[in-house]
């Protein structure tokens, strides 16, 4: 039985967000609907998300001391991990004290966190197909794991990162040092593991969001989004488009792998469940326990989007995970350096007939960092991509002055 209380009041049901970028708002916004109270967090002031939460946190979520606080004294009925650069063994202790419920688990937030943990539990104790891959802590340690076995071409990437940061391809030897410098950059913590991984020379690369939610009886059942297409540029999404066709041979193998995955994990909640796909051959590529940025194209796509199945699931709430016609997403970069920018032509980037515009509202913009997303449907997903490109291109970035 679900019972919701009154927001800002003693009855409320109290949501704390951990990490409030353009999806934790998303979030928010579909927590708020329910009349849910929201407590966003980010490490920098005016996140996304803090602009439509009830409270707003500034505070450093790597830091174990800090988040332990914010939770005692918030006392949520639920913590959502929104990104994974959290402190997640504080999260665990605090969860087997029982003071708190973590979405999915505090172990799903841990697994994921780095690459190692995810990668072995998929390869090693699920048996999941995956790219051949071996972890290295030197570059002769990575020159020995390509020489003896992983080979080329080959990927590089920190076990901790995010969004393709330090991540590159090394296609012969000439590579490697590069490689392992870029990968020594880009990581998020500075000790120096990495993961080497066989290049897949897949056809096209799926999200399959996944769900773990309550039927009527209480038990919980895994429901599927269809397959979401998307197109990576060095390691970040460009485009993402829903549905992607796929064999019913590789559909079946694909919610096999999805399954599998989810059910280790735990709770309940949405998944992006990444895979690549060649053939009838499908490899797991990585999971997030939370919704996924190829997943912004359900907000046109889906009767319910992957922000309000993630709160309905989390809340114990039926989801339906039914498609309500094809579309696509287009992301909108930032193409400058600069603080409070503004976007001009986002009339002229609106009649693009059958799309939407979301700006996220960061503070702060990069000549890489993703400021918006335009969104188109259509009969089918291609035209619907080339909407969502059209009106992505019209909207233009530029320093306020
Ligand atoms: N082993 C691989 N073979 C081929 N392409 C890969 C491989 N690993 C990653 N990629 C490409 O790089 C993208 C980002 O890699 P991913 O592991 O998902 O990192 P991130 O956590 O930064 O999203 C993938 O979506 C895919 O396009
Ligand atoms: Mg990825």
């Amino acid at each position: 039985m679900t019972t919701l209380g009154t927001p800002l009041s003693p009855s409320a049901t109290k949501v704390l967000l951990l990490g409030s970028g353009e999806l934790g708002k998303e979030v928010i916004i579909a927590l708020q609907r329910l009349g849910v109270e929201t407590i966003a967090v980010d490490r920098y002031p005016d996140a996304p998300g803090h602009q439509v939460a009830h409270h707003a946190r500034t505070l450093v979520m790597t830091d174990p001391e800090q988040l332990r606080a914010l939770i005692e004294s918030e006392q949520p009925d639920l913590v959502v991990p929104e990104i994974e650069a959290i402190a997640t063994p504080a999260l665990e202790t605090l969860e087997a004290e029982g003071k708190v419920k973590v979405i999915p688990t505090a172990r799903a937030a841990r697994l994921t966190m780095d690459r190692e943990g995810i990668r072995r539990l998929a390869a090693e104790t699920l048996g999941l197909p995956t790219s051949p891959y071996r972890f290295c802590d030197s570059l002769r340690e990575l020159q020995e794991a390509i020489d003896n076995g992983i080979g080329y071409p080959c990927v590089v990437k920190p076990v901790m990162s995010s969004s393709g940061k330090g991540q590159s391809k090394i296609d012969g030897p000439q590579d490697v040092a590069k490689a392992w410098d870029y990968a020594m950059a880009g990581g998020r913590v500075s000790h120096g593991r990495i993961i080497v991984e066989g290049f897949i020379d897949f056809d096209y690369e799926i999200t399959l969001l996944t769900v773990r939610a309550k039927d009527a009886e209480g038990h919980t059942q895994t429901y599927f989004c269809d397959p979401i297409g998307h197109l990576q540029d060095k390691g970040d999404y460009i485009e993402s488009w829903q549905p992607h066709p796929m064999s019913p041979a590789a559909l079946q193998k694909a919610k096999e792998i999805g399954d599998a995955i989810t059910k280790n994990l735990g709770g309940q909640g949405l998944f992006g469940v990444e895979l690549f796909v060649k053939g009838d051959q499908v490899w797991f590529s990585e999971v997030s326990p939370r919704p996924h940025d190829t997943g912004m194209v359900t907000m046109i796509t889906q009767w319910q989007n992957e922000f309000e199945l993630h709160a309905r699931a989390i809340l114990g709430l039926p989801v339906d995970t039914r498609l309500r016609n094809p579309g696509a997403s287009a992301v909108i970069y930032g193409g400058v350096d600069a603080t409070g920018i503004v976007f001009d032509d986002v009339d002229t980037a609106l009649r693009v007939p059958q799309t939407e515009i979301r700006l996220f509202g960061k503070p702060e913009s990069f000549t890489r960092r993703r400021m918006g997303v335009a969104l188109a449907y259509d009969t089918d997903a291609q035209s619907a991509r080339a909407r969502a490109r059209d009106a992505a291109g019209k909207v233009k970035p530029r320093p306020a002055k």
